[in-house]
């Protein structure tokens, strides 16, 4: 049996950044005793279901602000529920600034094996802008405090921030890959209107940069960090060889995963759900239910939506999607499936086929695969909604086929 990824949340943070519209909150902090133990509570309800763990992963908010005590406790009660495996991969997310050398050494003893910082940026006016606590500074101290620490670690940063421009993204770059990180996530800054970056942006108080300039922007970093000898692997990731990260692969590559906090979302045995993300909610529902959290979402995807969320996550990867494996899992050949449509987009080379015979980035099989186009990887999405429509009819049509079949 396949083994799955876990996933554990924790919302606190000491402020909330203004682009920010994750599940966190800096209120409650005198409920993180009891929250991590409802945390602990709905987890241990899995005992019994006999899965193997090869990820886990502490995301926020803010896990840094854990002690590493109960980082520990955490991750035993992770291993009295699942089988863990000796060589997981154990990710704490940090704030710079958040975590000195001892306390980083303590992740490690207490098993984490890879920390991951939200850097954001190298320059003080964009740090303050974004509402940053720490400065580009603590930000280089983190990262070498990691390396002294001996664990491998990943810095995320933002492009596309309010007027700037391409020369300073590249600067900003080049400066991140003199911190030698193991791995690089970099993000377009994306902002909903009701954060108040995204309404300054609405009021014209902040002015981010045009397409053409995003554009150019990405392919840069795609450029520059090949040059410095990083993989891009996923649209916003890249990585020193072997260094991707398995957690995050077990989301694209379609794999089950169990989330566990206030907010977390799961996707397990063809069910997937989201967990309250309002604390005391959360908090009461797993003390009074049978340990079982409150859903805000529930759902058991049907095959149309399985099909359609499996192409649009292995298709962000730059591994792309194994015809074997789709026809293995859902018997048809993508390309049957993706009809015209598939045709056109092959031929107008906005999709590539491609014979893999190299078990690069920890690929589970070899064979013939289906993926983006490298120049094209900037409109994924425009090329991922033209999927929809050739899925849907084709489901259609399998439906009234087997419908005639029945009478
Ligand atoms: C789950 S967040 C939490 C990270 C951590 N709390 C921190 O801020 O340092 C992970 C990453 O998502 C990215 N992110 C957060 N908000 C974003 C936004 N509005 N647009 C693009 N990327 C964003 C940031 O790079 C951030 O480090
Ligand atoms: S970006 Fe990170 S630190 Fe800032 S509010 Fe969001 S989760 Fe918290």
């Amino acid at each position: 049996m396949s083994s799955i990824a876990l996933y554990i949340h924790f919302p606190f943070c000491l402020s909330i950044c203004p682009y920010c519209d994750f599940d966190r909150q800096a209120t409650g902090f005198d409920r993180i005793d009891v929250y991590l133990s409802m945390l602990e509570r709905e987890l241990l309800q899995y005992a019994g279901a006999g899965e193997t763990v090869h990820s886990i992963f502490f995301g926020g908010g803010t896990p840094s602000l854990m002690r590493p005590e109960q980082v520990a406790q955490v991750l035993a009660s992770a291993r009295r529920t699942f089988d863990v495996l000796p060589d997981a991969e154990i990710t704490l997310e940090c704030n710079p600034g958040d975590a000195d050398l001892e306390k980083l050494k303590a992740f490690k003893s207490v098993g984490a094996t890879r920390l991951s910082f939200g850097v954001q940026s190298l320059d003080d006016h964009y740090l303050k802008l974004l509402g940053r606590r720490h400065s580009s500074d603590e930000a280089r101290q983190a990262a070498s405090w990691a390396r002294q620490a001996g664990l491998p670690f990943n810095l995320d940063f933002m492009f596309g921030l309010p007027d700037q421009s391409l020369a300073h993204w590249e600067q900003t770059l080049a400066e991140a890959v003199k911190l030698e990180p193991d791995h690089l996530s970099c993000y377009l800054l994306t902002l909903d209107e009701r954060v108040p970056m995204g309404r300054d942006v609405a009021r014209g108080r902040l002015v981010l940069p045009v397409d053409d300039d995003l554009a150019e922007m990405y392919t840069a970093t795609c450029q520059d960090l090949a040059a410095a000898g990083y993989e891009q692997y996923e649209i916003s990731n890249w990585a020193r060889p072997g260094q991707a990260s398995r957690h995050n692969l077990t989301y694209w590559r379609d794999g089950q995963w169990i989330g566990v906090g206030a907010g977390a979302a799961s996707s397990y045995a063809g069910r997937r759900w989201k967990n309250t993300p309002v604390l005391e909610r959360y908090i009461e529902s797993v003390k009074a239910a049978a340990a079982t959290a409150a859903c805000v979402e529930d759902e058991r995807p049907d095959r149309q939506t399985q099909m359609v969320d499996y192409l649009t996550l292995g298709l962000r990867l730059r591994e792309g999607v194994s015809l074997g494996d789709f026809a293995d899992r859902f018997g048809v050949d993508p390309l049957v499936l993706l009809g015209e449509t598939g045709e056109w987009l092959v031929s107008q080379g906005f999709l590539e086929l491609q014979l893999q015979l190299q078990l690069q980035l920890q690929l589970e099989s070899d064979g013939t695969r289906l993926r983006i186009a490298e120049q094209h990887q900037m409109i994924t999405n425009e090329i991922l909604v033209r999927l929809e429509a050739p899925i849907a009819d084709y489901v259609r049509r399998e439906t009234s086929a087997s419908q005639i079949a029945a009478r």
